[in-house]
């Protein structure tokens, strides 16, 4: 009985190395659509996004070699891919950058995930414990998405101010109130 269940496991264990897997891939980055380009985030930052997030929210994974192995292969690939589909911080500007309302939900969702520790997932920051932010480091980082976010609010209202601006065709009349 001991024996049939060995082998069960070792039959499972090598069978489940051939489910498809496909998530361990990196498209190519293009440097204009990052979030780099659109927001040039301060070096502090910076230093946030690529030890902490990137490894899921972007196309530069660094795919260690157990990501390669079954079970663990299924598991941090769909992480990985959810993280992309979320908030990909290569895709930036043909993903929430195409509008900045979605810009700044992303920006406060990340400062309170950040804040509360459900980002990075905490089941990651046990396997990389160098991705867990210190106090004054998410401080920081909510500092700089009230920033963004303010600086987008502008954004809006400025948009709005000059598509109203050219509907008024008529300026010699006043707006009706
Ligand atoms: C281990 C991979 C991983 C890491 C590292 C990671 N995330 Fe996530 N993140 C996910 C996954 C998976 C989701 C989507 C599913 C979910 O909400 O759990 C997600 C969702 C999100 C969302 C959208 C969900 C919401 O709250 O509305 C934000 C914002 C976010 N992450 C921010 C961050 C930030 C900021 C960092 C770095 C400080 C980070 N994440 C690091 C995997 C990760």
């Amino acid at each position: 009985m001991k024996n049939f269940l060995l082998v069960c496991a070792m039959v499972l264990g090598v069978g489940i190395q051939f489910l498809p897997v496909g998530g361990q891939l990196n498209p190519q980055v293009e440097r204009a659509h990052t979030i780099e380009s659109r927001m040039e985030p301060p070096a502090h930052v910076q230093q946030i996004l690529n030890r902490s997030c990137k490894n899921c929210h972007s196309d530069a994974t660094v795919w260690p070699w157990y990501s390669r192995i079954a079970p663990m292969s299924l598991l941090i690939g769909k992480d990985v891919f959810n993280a992309r589909k979320t908030m990909n911080l290569s895709k930036w500007s043909v993903q929430a950058g195409l509008s900045e309302r979605s810009e700044m939900g992303l920006l406060t969702a990340a400062c309170a995930d950040v804040q509360t520790d459900r980002m990075p997932l905490p089941r990651y920051t046990m396997l990389h414990p160098e991705a867990k932010l210190s106090a004054e480091e998410k401080k920081a980082f909510c500092t700089w998405t009230a920033q963004e976010s303010k600086r987008l609010a502008k954004q809006i209202r400025e948009k709005a101010a000059s598509a109203h601006s050219t509907t008024n065709v008529d300026p010699t009349k006043s707006p009706s109130l």
